[in-house]
């Protein structure tokens, strides 16, 4: 399973990337937002050491705006994804696009067939926002099985990118649904390897082992 992360933040993906865990990050105009700094900057920044897909949004609306601003973001690296929101001009952009050869990542996708669809036009990615669902009394996690499914039987060679992951829980569950990959907050990371047993078990071994050595010293 690969893990993308979710940040615009170069600190926090310099950090968990020593630990090997990254293999690629997405963006969204919101993260972008928080950094306050040039948008182009930031992508060409993050895309300049991290070894992998680096995920950058398009904010128009518009079939050609669209397809104008994924050229631009293409042009930035070798590693650019576009990503492209779920509507009738989006999945005309990603037609376009993959046409010409830009890798795209249909983002806010809630349904299976909205999934289906963009899979269809093309699309290298999906992004099923398993969170978001949640929030609205729906299951995200089997939105991403079904999803998982529907890839597989047909064969398309679209990656189903979990989103929106706000926990432990959804990690796991997502992992077992065998998604492709999930972008994971730089805040969830640390919940991914603590466990409160861990901690114990070490506070545990090192008393003994002072224990041992005073009395080894006698
Ligand atoms: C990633 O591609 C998405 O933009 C992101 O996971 C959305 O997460 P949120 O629902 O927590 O904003």
């Amino acid at each position: 399973m690969k893990f993308f992360l979710d940040t615009a933040n170069v600190e926090e993906i310099r950090r968990i990337e020593k630990l090997g865990l990254v293999d690629g990050v997405t963006t969204n105009p919101t993260l972008i937002s928080k950094e306050g700094r040039p948008f182009k900057e930031v992508i060409q920044e993050i895309a300049g050491f991290v070894d992998g897909p680096v995920n950058a949004e398009v904010v128009g609306l518009k079939a050609e705006e669209m397809i104008t601003e994924a050229r631009k973001l293409a042009a930035w690296g070798d590693n650019i994804i576009v990503k492209i929101p779920m509507s009738e001009e989006g999945l005309e952009a990603v037609h376009a696009l993959t046409k010409e050869g830009i890798k795209t990542n249909v983002t806010l996708v809630f349904s299976v067939a909205q999934g289906l669809m963009a899979a269809k036009a093309g699309a290298s990615f999906i992004s099923p926002f398993v969170g978001r669902l949640d929030d609205i009394g729906k299951d995200g996690v089997e939105l991403v099985a079904e999803l998982k499914q529907v890839m597989d039987e047909y064969g398309y060679k679209t990656e189903i990118i979990a989103a929106s992951v706000r926990h432990l829980q959804h990690l796991e569950s997502i992992a077992l649904t065998g998604a492709d990959i999930a972008t994971i907050p730089g805040s969830i990371f640390p919940k991914l390897w603590d466990h409160p047993l861990t901690d114990k078990g070490i506070d545990g071994f090192l008393k003994d082992w002072e224990a041992y050595e005073k009395g080894q010293n006698k």
